[in-house]
């Protein structure tokens, strides 16, 4: 016995790029680099072995669920701190849950917000394209249709609303958005945000907003969701936020992130995960919870992006389409075809890329917006990733 709609899903991009891959030989002379996975390899802090170790008398207890009350005010103290909230918009108790990481609770709230029907007919969910596979999941496991929303380049690749048509919206339950994108590394702007907000509001959706890049920003601090809720001078209704720190404290291996927004929503996710949700171990949880109530260690993490970010403009200027993002810690690079320069890459420079097109899907128009690109990720430490870059402009760009 099966679930025929998840034998029906694409394969997982990982799994794809291994396939794409295996029959294919690095050269032997050069050591491998590794772009392809977003998995932050700077130091982690040192707090968390301190904190871990100061903790020990704690491995023998059940962890609470939705996270221990000094966890979840380290979390809306820096939500407060962050995005310079209002004291009270976001009170722990009720409007915050901690989780593993991000992924778990993006998948999550699906389960909890896509209802069987919404006004009659299929629930739809819009989701980014490309997109973080956790969204497709949560939207295609809970018999959502999904709408992969491409947006335009002047719109920097966010998802544009009106892609989506007045029957679909009616039945839309949830929106799923990335700021800073992966891949694209658009911040949205408030602007955008606080249209966001008003038409979940207006249409009765979820609006669920993956900020799991929202520290790795390049320039200015980028906005964040619950500054369009303070904007628009209410509470957090039908807005959820998701954040992570794998990304802000290069600590992916600690898997604690958090969830903040609508009361309901997180009263039932705090439900739902009462049943099956993974709780993160209470040493580990105080190592989370100061972790979120520093900053320093953080403005470090940033500083070595972007110097990263500073010799991709040196490298890679003028070709393969390169940009500097506004953050994340991703390059969307044009590659012709996207799967033969993935296998060429690893071929010839040993270097590990995802295809665009693994990350997409084709939209309305019939298009996979990921063709003819490849996502390269700046993750290794200064001097691997420009050697990486180099490699790179060398092989595709020469
Ligand atoms: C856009 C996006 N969201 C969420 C995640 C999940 O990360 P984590 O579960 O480690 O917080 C990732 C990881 O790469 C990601 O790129």
């Amino acid at each position: 016995m099966h679930n025929p709609v998840l034998d029906d899903m694409a394969e997982y991009a990982f799994d794809r790029l291994r396939a794409l891959l295996r029959d294919v030989t690095p050269p032997a002379g050069l050591d491998p680099i590794i772009m392809s996975l977003g998995e932050p390899n700077h130091e982690p802090p040192d707090i968390i072995s301190r904190t871990v170790a100061g903790h020990g008398d704690k491995w023998g207890r059940y962890p609470p669920t939705a996270g221990a009350a000094a966890h979840l005010e380290a979390c809306a103290g820096w939500l407060e701190r962050r995005y310079g909230l209002p004291g009270g918009l976001v009170d722990p108790a009720r409007h915050v849950c901690a989780a593993m990481g991000s992924r778990e609770s993006l998948y999550m709230a699906g389960d909890v917000c896509i209802p069987q029907t919404k006004n009659g007919g299929r629930p739809v969910v819009a989701i980014p394209n490309p997109f973080y596979q956790a969204y497709y999941g949560a939207a295609k496991l809970n018999g959502a249709e999904v709408a992969v929303l491409s947006g335009s380049p002047a719109g920097g690749y966010l998802p544009d609303f009106s892609e989506l048509s007045g029957e679909q919206l009616r039945r839309t339950a949830m929106v799923y958005l990335c700021t800073p994108s992966n891949p694209q590394g658009t911040a949205a702007g408030l602007d955008y945000l606080s249209r966001a907000v008003e038409l979940a509001r207006e249409h009765d959706f979820v609006l669920a907003v993956d900020e799991c890049y929202a520290e790795i920003y390049l320039g200015e601090p980028t906005p964040g969701i619950l500054q369009a809720c303070a904007a628009a001078g209410g509470g957090l209704e039908n807005v959820l936020t998701f954040n992570s720190l794998s990304k802000r404290s290069s600590s992916p291996g600690l898997r604690s992130g958090f969830v903040a927004g609508d009361e309901g929503i997180i009263s039932r996710l705090k439900r739902l995960r009462a049943y099956g949700g993974a709780t993160i171990p209470a040493p580990l949880a105080e190592a989370a919870t100061a972790l979120w109530n520093d900053d320093a260690h953080v403005e470090a993490n940033r500083a070595l992006y972007r110097e990263k970010f500073d010799r991709a403009d040196e490298i890679l200027a003028g070709v393969l389409g390169y940009y500097r993002p506004d953050g994340g810690f991703f390059l969307w690079l044009e590659a012709g075809d996207g799967e033969e320069a993935a296998r060429r890459l690893w071929a010839e420079a040993a270097v590990r890329v995802v295809p665009g097109a693994y990350v997409g899907l084709a939209d309305r128009s019939g298009v996979n917006p990921g063709d003819g690109r490849i996502r390269v990720a700046l993750v290794d430490d200064p001097a691997t990733v420009a050697e990486g870059l180099t490699r790179i402009r060398n092989t595709l760009a020469s």
